[in-house]
């Protein structure tokens, strides 16, 4: 079977008041009843080619991401608790280390959305056969805007039917070449979801980053496990460099595949994207909560518990109140959230 393997270790600084480091953006309901993490389970729950989950998470997060999961019967078949976040190569080593090395291995984060979950699937189905060949597998979203903050690959000649060669991945471009990637109309995004086989992933990052697998490998060698909780050794792991797989694979290695897909796809990143993606009433307003408007237009309102949120006369505001925290800003703006995060600290 195909083996999910659910990162859940971010913390979603963006959608500050409620993403904290305590409950980040994947443990909140944010796009629905469900938390981003329970969606992400049902993805490839109760589907014939899917085996239960391997997560992993940070080991605060432990009995929350348990509580969850088990809520929606998608328990895991392992919860590997990171002690410390190194960024996603060393959580996804971890995951290979505890799979067998032929399973294919389905990497998704915990934090996005897909509308059309059986166009997921096709995608899935037509990469397995170059995964079964040792390919790492990527999934391209067409990209609409010259994003600074996402993966991006040249999409190179077709390989197999809806999967093509990656020419080039670029992670993280500066603005004037997302701008020309934009305009090349040949270029996708990375959607962050990943399918290769478990020794494929290892062996390439032995190859490009083999300090991450070194310390990835004793850590789990050592790991204490106490039933599905698996704990890598905490000063072993910590070893470990700290770096995307992004950077530390997906840049370098060589037999690397997209396969392009329409599925409604976004990584739900501030709260502007989460006004873009929900449904709203007649005046354009996404709401949850107790709010109370009059006259107000192409707002975002989320009252948390216990609050109440009125607002007369404005138009294009985000307005979030969270325990003892409110957020008001212009939309258009919520990507500066996290300088306000910044300015908290100081
Ligand atoms: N377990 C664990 N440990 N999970 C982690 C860690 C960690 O140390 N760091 C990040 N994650 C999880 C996050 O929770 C998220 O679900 C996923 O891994 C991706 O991490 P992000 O930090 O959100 O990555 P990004 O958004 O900057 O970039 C990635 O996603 C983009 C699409 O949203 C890259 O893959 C880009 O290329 C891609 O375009
Ligand atoms: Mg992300």
């Amino acid at each position: 079977p195909i083996v999910p393997v659910i990162l859940s270790g971010g913390s979603g600084t963006r959608l500050w008041p409620e993403s904290r480091p305590e409950r980040p953006k994947q443990l909140l309901a944010l796009t629905a009843d469900e938390t981003m993490l329970q969606l992400t389970a049902r993805r490839t729950g109760g589907r014939e080619r899917f085996g239960r989950p391997i997560v992993v998470a940070n080991a605060a997060h432990a009995d929350m991401v348990e509580e969850q999961l088990g809520h929606v019967g998608e328990d895991a078949q392992a919860l590997i608790l990171e002690p410390a976040g190194r960024n996603t190569a060393p959580a996804i080593a971890l995951a290979a280390l505890a799979a067998n090395g032929s399973d294919p291995l389905l990497v998704m984060p915990s934090d996005h959305v897909i509308t059309d979950v059986d166009a997921f699937h096709q995608a899935i189905q037509s990469a397995l056969p170059l995964v079964e060949q040792g390919w790492l597998v990527t999934f391209g979203i067409t990209p609409d805007a010259p994003e600074i903050g996402y993966g991006w690959i040249k999409v190179g000649d077709a390989i197999a039917a809806g999967v093509h060669r990656v020419d080039r991945f670029v992670e993280k471009p500066p603005r004037d070449k997302a701008e020309a990637m934009l305009a090349s109309g040949d270029h996708a995004w990375n959607g962050g979801i990943f399918l290769f086989r478990a020794d494929a992933f290892l062996s390439a990052l032995e190859q490009h980053a083999p300090a991450i697998v070194a310390a990835a490998r004793a850590s789990m060698a050592s790991a204490r496990r106490d039933g599905t909780r698996i704990h890598p050794d905490a000063d072993l792991f910590a070893a470990s460099p700290s770096d995307s797989i992004d950077y530390a694979v997906m840049e370098k290695a060589d037999r690397v595949a997209v396969v392009p897909v329409a599925m409604g796809w976004s990584d739900v990143g501030s709260w502007d994207a989460l006004h873009t993606i929900s449904a709203c009433d007649g005046e354009n307003n996404v709401c949850s909560g107790d709010v109370v408007m009059v006259d107000a237009a192409n707002c975002l309102v989320r009252a948390g518990a216990g609050k109440r949120i009125a607002l007369v006369g404005v138009e294009d505001l985000i307005v979030v109140a969270h325990g003892d925290d409110i957020l008001v800003l212009p939309r258009g703006r919520s990507q500066d959230v996290k300088k306000l995060i910044e300015a908290m600290k100081r």
